[in-house]
Protein backbone atom coordinates (compact mmCIF):
# COMPACT_ATOMS: atom_id res chain seq x y z
CA UNK A 1 0.00 0.00 0.00
CA UNK A 2 3.02 2.25 0.62
CA UNK A 3 4.49 2.25 -2.90
CA UNK A 4 3.73 1.99 -6.49
CA UNK A 5 5.33 -0.45 -8.53
CA UNK A 6 6.86 0.28 -11.36
CA UNK A 7 8.55 -1.99 -13.78
CA UNK A 8 11.31 -3.26 -10.79
CA UNK A 9 10.68 0.17 -8.88
CA UNK A 10 8.55 0.74 -6.03
CA UNK A 11 8.26 4.07 -5.60
CA UNK A 12 6.74 5.43 -2.24
CA UNK A 13 3.43 6.88 -2.38
CA UNK A 14 3.68 9.84 -0.29
CA UNK A 15 6.28 12.21 -1.32
CA UNK A 16 7.45 15.32 -0.24
CA UNK A 17 6.78 18.43 -1.71
CA UNK A 18 9.18 21.60 -1.81
CA UNK A 19 7.43 24.29 -3.75
CA UNK A 20 8.48 27.51 -1.97
CA UNK A 21 11.11 26.00 0.52
CA UNK A 22 14.31 27.78 -0.59
CA UNK A 23 17.74 28.37 0.56
CA UNK A 24 18.58 26.58 4.17
CA UNK A 25 15.42 26.12 4.95
CA UNK A 26 14.78 23.72 2.06
CA UNK A 27 18.07 21.83 2.47
CA UNK A 28 17.47 21.40 6.23
CA UNK A 29 13.38 20.67 4.95
CA UNK A 30 15.23 17.95 2.64
CA UNK A 31 17.78 16.52 4.77
CA UNK A 32 14.97 16.28 7.96
CA UNK A 33 12.14 14.58 5.62
CA UNK A 34 14.26 11.78 4.65
CA UNK A 35 16.14 11.17 8.58
CA UNK A 36 12.37 10.97 9.60
CA UNK A 37 11.35 8.27 6.60
CA UNK A 38 10.37 10.01 3.44
CA UNK A 39 12.11 8.73 0.37
CA UNK A 40 10.59 10.56 -2.50
CA UNK A 41 11.06 14.38 -3.24
CA UNK A 42 9.60 17.11 -5.49
CA UNK A 43 11.11 19.37 -6.97
CA UNK A 44 11.25 21.83 -10.45
CA UNK A 45 13.26 23.71 -12.21
CA UNK A 46 10.76 26.69 -11.23
CA UNK A 47 10.97 26.26 -7.77
CA UNK A 48 14.57 27.41 -7.52
CA UNK A 49 15.64 24.78 -5.41
CA UNK A 50 16.99 22.06 -6.75
CA UNK A 51 20.45 22.59 -5.57
CA UNK A 52 19.06 22.98 -2.28
CA UNK A 53 17.04 19.66 -2.52
CA UNK A 54 20.49 17.97 -3.58
CA UNK A 55 21.89 19.19 -0.58
CA UNK A 56 19.36 17.90 1.74
CA UNK A 57 19.33 14.67 0.02
CA UNK A 58 23.36 14.62 0.51
CA UNK A 59 23.19 15.97 4.09
CA UNK A 60 20.94 12.98 5.11
CA UNK A 61 23.32 10.66 4.54
CA UNK A 62 20.77 7.93 2.97
CA UNK A 63 22.14 6.95 -0.34
CA UNK A 64 21.09 8.35 -3.60
CA UNK A 65 19.46 4.36 -4.75
CA UNK A 66 17.46 4.87 -1.90
CA UNK A 67 15.83 7.82 -2.96
CA UNK A 68 13.30 9.28 -5.71
CA UNK A 69 13.35 12.46 -6.96
CA UNK A 70 11.34 14.01 -9.14
CA UNK A 71 11.96 17.40 -11.17
CA UNK A 72 9.50 19.26 -13.80
CA UNK A 73 10.91 21.28 -17.15
CA UNK A 74 9.04 25.22 -17.53
CA UNK A 75 6.87 24.88 -20.62
CA UNK A 76 9.42 27.63 -21.81
CA UNK A 77 12.44 25.27 -22.41
CA UNK A 78 10.50 22.01 -24.11
CA UNK A 79 12.64 22.21 -27.34
CA UNK A 80 15.49 19.65 -27.81
CA UNK A 81 18.01 22.00 -27.43
CA UNK A 82 16.67 23.56 -24.30
CA UNK A 83 15.69 20.59 -22.37
CA UNK A 84 19.57 18.87 -22.78
CA UNK A 85 20.81 22.58 -21.12
CA UNK A 86 18.10 22.20 -18.51
CA UNK A 87 18.87 18.82 -17.35
CA UNK A 88 22.49 19.34 -17.42
CA UNK A 89 22.13 21.70 -15.03
CA UNK A 90 19.84 19.71 -12.75
CA UNK A 91 21.69 16.80 -12.65
CA UNK A 92 24.52 19.12 -11.35
CA UNK A 93 22.44 21.37 -8.58
CA UNK A 94 20.84 17.67 -7.69
CA UNK A 95 24.71 16.46 -7.69
CA UNK A 96 23.34 13.33 -9.09
CA UNK A 97 23.87 11.22 -12.15
CA UNK A 98 20.43 10.83 -12.66
CA UNK A 99 16.68 11.92 -12.36
CA UNK A 100 14.42 9.40 -11.08
CA UNK A 101 11.45 11.34 -12.71
CA UNK A 102 11.41 14.16 -15.21
CA UNK A 103 8.02 15.70 -15.80
CA UNK A 104 6.84 18.62 -18.09
CA UNK A 105 5.51 20.73 -16.17
CA UNK A 106 2.71 22.09 -18.23
CA UNK A 107 1.97 21.30 -21.51
CA UNK A 108 2.79 23.85 -24.36
CA UNK A 109 0.90 24.73 -27.58
CA UNK A 110 3.81 25.92 -29.34
CA UNK A 111 6.09 23.53 -29.09
CA UNK A 112 5.42 19.91 -30.54
CA UNK A 113 4.68 17.94 -27.37
CA UNK A 114 6.38 14.79 -29.59
CA UNK A 115 9.95 16.44 -29.71
CA UNK A 116 9.76 17.32 -26.35
CA UNK A 117 9.04 13.32 -25.50
CA UNK A 118 11.45 11.96 -27.94
CA UNK A 119 14.38 14.47 -26.33
CA UNK A 120 13.04 13.30 -22.64
CA UNK A 121 13.17 9.68 -24.27
CA UNK A 122 16.66 9.71 -25.82
CA UNK A 123 17.79 11.06 -22.21
CA UNK A 124 16.02 8.14 -20.62
CA UNK A 125 17.99 5.67 -22.93
CA UNK A 126 21.09 7.63 -22.15
CA UNK A 127 21.02 6.69 -18.55
CA UNK A 128 20.47 10.54 -17.47
CA UNK A 129 16.46 9.98 -16.41
CA UNK A 130 14.87 6.54 -15.24
CA UNK A 131 10.98 7.60 -15.71
CA UNK A 132 9.37 10.21 -17.92
CA UNK A 133 5.94 11.58 -16.72
CA UNK A 134 3.45 14.88 -17.31
CA UNK A 135 1.95 16.87 -14.93
CA UNK A 136 -1.19 19.24 -15.51
CA UNK A 137 -2.25 17.09 -18.10
CA UNK A 138 -5.93 16.92 -19.63
CA UNK A 139 -6.77 13.78 -21.34
CA UNK A 140 -6.59 15.17 -24.78
CA UNK A 141 -2.76 16.18 -24.11
CA UNK A 142 -2.58 12.69 -22.80
CA UNK A 143 -3.82 10.88 -25.55
CA UNK A 144 -1.40 12.96 -27.92
CA UNK A 145 1.58 11.77 -25.19
CA UNK A 146 0.10 8.03 -25.53
CA UNK A 147 0.24 8.12 -29.62
CA UNK A 148 3.91 8.70 -29.56
CA UNK A 149 4.48 5.33 -28.03
CA UNK A 150 6.91 6.89 -25.69
CA UNK A 151 6.38 5.46 -21.78
CA UNK A 152 5.49 7.90 -19.30
CA UNK A 153 4.06 6.75 -15.80
CA UNK A 154 2.18 9.58 -14.00
CA UNK A 155 0.55 12.93 -14.24
CA UNK A 156 1.01 15.49 -11.75
CA UNK A 157 -2.18 17.16 -11.11
CA UNK A 158 -3.96 18.51 -8.64
CA UNK A 159 -6.14 16.34 -6.46
CA UNK A 160 -7.48 16.83 -2.91
CA UNK A 161 -10.79 15.91 -0.88
CA UNK A 162 -12.50 18.56 -2.66
CA UNK A 163 -11.80 18.12 -5.90
CA UNK A 164 -12.31 15.53 -7.89
CA UNK A 165 -10.27 13.98 -10.70
CA UNK A 166 -12.74 10.72 -11.48
CA UNK A 167 -12.23 10.72 -15.33
CA UNK A 168 -8.44 11.36 -15.09
CA UNK A 169 -7.92 8.99 -12.25
CA UNK A 170 -10.21 5.90 -14.81
CA UNK A 171 -8.02 7.00 -18.07
CA UNK A 172 -4.66 6.56 -15.93
CA UNK A 173 -5.47 3.52 -14.26
CA UNK A 174 -6.63 1.84 -17.11
CA UNK A 175 -3.30 2.35 -18.72
CA UNK A 176 -1.30 1.41 -15.91
CA UNK A 177 -0.18 4.89 -15.08
CA UNK A 178 -0.60 6.60 -11.67
CA UNK A 179 -1.78 9.91 -10.56
CA UNK A 180 0.29 12.29 -8.61
CA UNK A 181 -1.80 14.59 -6.20
CA UNK A 182 -0.01 17.95 -5.80
CA UNK A 183 -1.72 20.21 -3.12
CA UNK A 184 -3.09 17.27 -1.70
CA UNK A 185 -3.82 19.71 1.76
CA UNK A 186 -5.87 21.74 -0.68
CA UNK A 187 -2.63 24.48 0.18
CA UNK A 188 -3.67 24.24 3.76
CA UNK A 189 -7.01 24.31 3.49
CA UNK A 190 -8.01 21.18 4.85
CA UNK A 191 -5.96 21.04 8.14
CA UNK A 192 -8.94 22.62 9.84
CA UNK A 193 -11.95 20.94 7.53
CA UNK A 194 -14.66 20.09 10.17
CA UNK A 195 -16.18 16.71 8.12
CA UNK A 196 -11.95 15.30 7.85
CA UNK A 197 -11.95 16.16 11.58
CA UNK A 198 -14.51 14.44 12.27
CA UNK A 199 -13.70 11.31 11.00
CA UNK A 200 -10.21 11.78 11.99
CA UNK A 201 -11.56 11.44 15.78
CA UNK A 202 -12.56 8.28 15.33
CA UNK A 203 -9.02 7.13 14.19
CA UNK A 204 -7.35 9.36 16.41
CA UNK A 205 -5.52 11.17 13.39
CA UNK A 206 -5.69 14.85 12.41
CA UNK A 207 -7.88 16.39 9.38
CA UNK A 208 -4.67 16.66 7.46
CA UNK A 209 -3.43 12.75 7.87
CA UNK A 210 -7.27 11.78 7.02
CA UNK A 211 -6.88 14.08 3.95
CA UNK A 212 -3.54 12.33 2.92
CA UNK A 213 -5.18 8.75 3.75
CA UNK A 214 -7.96 9.29 1.94
CA UNK A 215 -5.18 9.58 -1.00
CA UNK A 216 -2.53 7.08 -0.48
CA UNK A 217 -5.07 4.55 0.27
CA UNK A 218 -6.26 4.82 -3.32
CA UNK A 219 -5.42 2.37 -6.21
CA UNK A 220 -2.38 3.89 -7.90
CA UNK A 221 -2.51 7.80 -6.22
CA UNK A 222 0.35 8.75 -4.58
CA UNK A 223 0.64 12.35 -3.26
CA UNK A 224 3.25 15.53 -2.40
CA UNK A 225 1.88 17.09 0.69
CA UNK A 226 4.61 20.29 1.51
CA UNK A 227 5.26 21.46 5.24
CA UNK A 228 7.97 23.95 6.58
CA UNK A 229 7.78 21.97 10.18
CA UNK A 230 9.28 19.06 11.36
CA UNK A 231 6.12 18.69 12.84
CA UNK A 232 4.05 18.94 10.13
CA UNK A 233 6.46 16.61 8.45
CA UNK A 234 6.33 14.05 10.94
CA UNK A 235 2.41 14.08 11.13
CA UNK A 236 2.29 13.87 7.39
CA UNK A 237 4.43 11.03 7.33
CA UNK A 238 2.71 9.15 9.70
CA UNK A 239 -0.40 8.04 7.94
CA UNK A 240 -0.38 4.63 7.06
CA UNK A 241 -1.18 2.54 10.52
CA UNK A 242 -5.00 3.24 10.15
CA UNK A 243 -7.65 2.73 7.02
CA UNK A 244 -10.86 5.06 6.21
CA UNK A 245 -13.94 2.55 6.51
CA UNK A 246 -16.54 2.93 3.60
CA UNK A 247 -18.99 5.38 6.50
CA UNK A 248 -16.29 7.65 6.08
CA UNK A 249 -15.14 7.42 2.54
CA UNK A 250 -19.15 8.18 1.93
CA UNK A 251 -18.99 11.27 3.86
CA UNK A 252 -15.60 12.34 1.72
CA UNK A 253 -17.21 11.27 -1.62
CA UNK A 254 -20.39 14.30 -0.41
CA UNK A 255 -18.38 16.90 -0.14
CA UNK A 256 -18.26 19.50 -2.98
CA UNK A 257 -15.77 18.40 -5.94
CA UNK A 258 -15.42 21.53 -7.67
CA UNK A 259 -12.58 23.26 -5.65
CA UNK A 260 -9.62 23.93 -7.68
CA UNK A 261 -6.80 26.23 -6.28
CA UNK A 262 -3.90 26.21 -8.57
CA UNK A 263 -4.59 27.13 -11.97
CA UNK A 264 -2.30 29.28 -14.65
CA UNK A 265 -5.30 30.89 -17.15
CA UNK A 266 -3.44 30.85 -20.57
CA UNK A 267 -1.10 28.21 -19.75
CA UNK A 268 -3.14 25.89 -18.13
CA UNK A 269 -5.16 23.38 -20.08
CA UNK A 270 -8.89 22.79 -20.11
CA UNK A 271 -9.59 20.65 -17.25
CA UNK A 272 -11.35 17.55 -17.48
N1 LIG B 1 3.00 20.21 -10.70
C1 LIG B 1 2.50 21.36 -10.30
O1 LIG B 1 2.09 22.22 -11.10
C2 LIG B 1 2.41 21.64 -8.82
C3 LIG B 1 1.61 22.69 -8.38
C4 LIG B 1 1.53 22.91 -7.00
C5 LIG B 1 2.24 22.10 -6.13
N2 LIG B 1 3.03 21.10 -6.60
C6 LIG B 1 3.81 20.21 -5.67
O2 LIG B 1 2.93 19.78 -4.64
C7 LIG B 1 3.51 20.13 -3.38
C8 LIG B 1 2.43 20.38 -2.35
O3 LIG B 1 1.49 21.32 -2.79
P1 LIG B 1 1.25 22.73 -2.08
O4 LIG B 1 2.49 23.16 -1.41
O5 LIG B 1 0.64 23.60 -3.11
O6 LIG B 1 0.08 22.46 -1.04
P2 LIG B 1 -0.29 21.41 0.12
O7 LIG B 1 0.77 20.40 0.29
O8 LIG B 1 -1.67 20.97 -0.20
O9 LIG B 1 -0.39 22.34 1.39
C9 LIG B 1 0.72 22.97 1.95
C10 LIG B 1 0.21 23.85 3.09
O10 LIG B 1 -0.34 23.01 4.12
C11 LIG B 1 0.34 23.25 5.33
N3 LIG B 1 0.51 21.97 6.04
C12 LIG B 1 1.14 20.87 5.61
N4 LIG B 1 1.09 19.89 6.51
C13 LIG B 1 0.42 20.38 7.58
C14 LIG B 1 0.06 19.85 8.84
N5 LIG B 1 0.37 18.61 9.19
N6 LIG B 1 -0.61 20.65 9.71
C15 LIG B 1 -0.94 21.92 9.37
N7 LIG B 1 -0.64 22.48 8.18
C16 LIG B 1 0.05 21.72 7.28
C17 LIG B 1 1.68 23.80 4.94
O11 LIG B 1 2.20 24.54 6.02
P3 LIG B 1 3.60 25.35 5.91
O12 LIG B 1 3.22 26.68 5.32
O13 LIG B 1 4.07 25.42 7.30
O14 LIG B 1 4.48 24.57 5.00
C18 LIG B 1 1.32 24.65 3.73
O15 LIG B 1 0.79 25.90 4.12
C19 LIG B 1 4.36 21.35 -3.70
O16 LIG B 1 5.32 21.62 -2.71
C20 LIG B 1 4.98 20.91 -5.01
O17 LIG B 1 6.03 20.01 -4.77
C21 LIG B 1 3.11 20.85 -7.94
Amino acid sequence: MNYIAVQDSRIPKLGFGTYRLNGNQCVDAVRDAIEMGYRHLDTAVMYGNEAETGEGMRQSGVPRHDLFVTTKLWPDSLTPVSIRKTVSESLKYLKSDYIDLLLIHWPNPSIPLEDTLGTMDQLRQEGKIRFLGVSNFNIAWLERAEKTGIPIITNQVEYHALLSQDKLLSWLRDRNMFLTAYSPLAKGRLVYHPVLQEIGKKHNKSATQVALGWLVQQDGVAAVPKASTDEKRRKNFNIFDFELDPEDLERIALLEKDQRFVDLPGIAPEWD
